[in-house]
C-alpha cells in the first residue's frame, strides 16, 4: 500500500524545493525511487548536480536541476519559467525549502526574521498560486506544503519560525479546502524534530532535538498522505500525541511547557 502510494507520480514531473538537503532530499529519492521525474531547487547547485546524476543512473527516470534563492522575491517566477520553457507540466509541487532562527526576538536581527517570512511563506504562496491555476484547469495535480509540528502551537525562542509554520499549515488547509473535489490535492507534512541541517542552520540547541526523526520517515509519510487525499499529516506517533496533548491543554501552559524546554 505504502510502495503503490509512492508510485502515484511514476512517469510524472514532481518539483521539490530546498532539494539540497535534509526532507527535500529524502523526498527526491523516494519520487525517484517511485519511478517520478524530478526539478529540483535549492541554493547549492553543487549538491542538486550529485542527486541528479546518482538519482537518474539508479533510478532512469528524467532530472532537472535549477539553482535559485527563495529569498529573492523573483525566484519562484523564475522556476515557474524554466519549467514552463522545458514543457514540464509539473504534477506534485512540494514546497519544502524553510529554515528556522533560535533566540529572542528582540535578539534576532529583524532582516533574518523577515527573511524567514519570506521562505517559509510569501514564497510558498508564489511557487502555489503560479502551478495551481494550471493544474485546476487540467483537474489534476498535487501540493505539498512542508508545515511542521510548530504549526500547532507558539514555540518561544523559535516564535517567528512557528508562526511562518502555522501560516503554512492555515494555508494549504484552506486551499485544500477550497479545491476539494477538483481532482487538485492539497497536504501539509507537519514533521515533528528530525534529523536534518536544519538545527545548525536555526542554531538551535543539541537539547531541543532528543528525538529526532530520520529525514525518510517524514517525507514518506507526506507523499503517503497526499496519496491518500489528507489535508495534513503529522509524522510519528509521539507527535501525533504531542499535538493531542496541546489541543486538550491550556494553550498558556502548553506555551511555558514549551518555553522550558526551548530556553537559551
Ligand atoms: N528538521 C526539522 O526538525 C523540521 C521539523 C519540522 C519541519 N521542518 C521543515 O522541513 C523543511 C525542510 O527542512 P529540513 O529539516 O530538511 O532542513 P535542511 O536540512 O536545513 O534543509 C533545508 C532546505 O531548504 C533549502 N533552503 C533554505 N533556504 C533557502 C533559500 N533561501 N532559497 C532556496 N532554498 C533554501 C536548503 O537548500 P540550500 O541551502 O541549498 O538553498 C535545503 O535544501 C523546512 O520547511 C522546515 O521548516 C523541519
Amino acid at each position: 500500500m505504502a510502495q503503490d502510494a509512492l508510485k502515484t507520480w511514476a512517469g510524472k514531473w514532481a518539483l521539490i524545493t530546498g532539494a539540497s538537503a535534509g526532507i527535500g532530499l529524502e523526498f527526491a529519492k523516494l519520487l525517484a525511487a517511485g519511478g517520478a521525474n524530478l526539478v529540483l531547487t535549492a541554493r547549492r547547485a553543487d549538491r542538486l548536480k550529485n542527486t541528479a546524476s546518482e538519482l537518474s543512473a539508479q533510478y532512469r527516470v528524467k532530472i532537472e536541476i535549477f539553482s535559485a534563492d527563495l529569498l529573492r522575491p523573483e525566484a519562484p517566477v523564475e522556476i515557474f519559467n524554466f519549467t514552463s520553457g522545458k514543457n514540464i507540466e509539473v504534477e506534485l509541487l512540494i514546497n519544502n525549502a524553510g529554515f528556522g532562527a533560535f533566540g529572542y526576538v528582540h535578539e534576532i536581527p529583524v532582516e533574518k526574521m523577515l527573511e524567514m517570512i519570506q521562505v517559509n511563506c510569501s514564497a510558498v504562496v508564489r511557487l502555489t498560486r503560479l502551478y495551481l491555476p494550471l493544474m485546476v484547469a487540467r483537474k489534476h495535480g498535487d501540493v505539498l506544503i512542508v508545515a511542521s509540528l510548530a504549526s500547532f502551537q507558539a514555540v518561544p525562542f523559535s516564535t517567528v519560525y512557528a508562526a511562518t509554520k502555522a501560516f503554512d499549515l492555515s494555508f494549504a488547509e484552506g486551499v485544500a479546502e477550497e479545491l476539494r473535489g477538483s481532482g487538485v490535492r492539497v497536504c501539509a507534512l507537519c514533521p515533528g524534530t528530525t534529523n536534518t541541517e536544519f538545527q545548525q542552520v536555526a542554531k538551535q540547541p543539541e537539547r531541543v532535538f532528543r528525538s529526532a526523526e530520520p529525514a525518510e520517515k517524514p517525507a514518506r509519510v507526506g507523499l503517503e498522505a497526499l496519496a491518500a487525499g489528507k489535508a495534513y499529516v503529522i509524522s510519528g506517533f509521539m507527535n501525533k500525541l504531542m499535538k493531542e496533548g496541546q489541543r486538550l491543554a491550556p494553550r498558556r501552559f502548553v506555551t511555558r511547557t514549551a518555553a522550558k524546554m526551548m530556553r537559551p
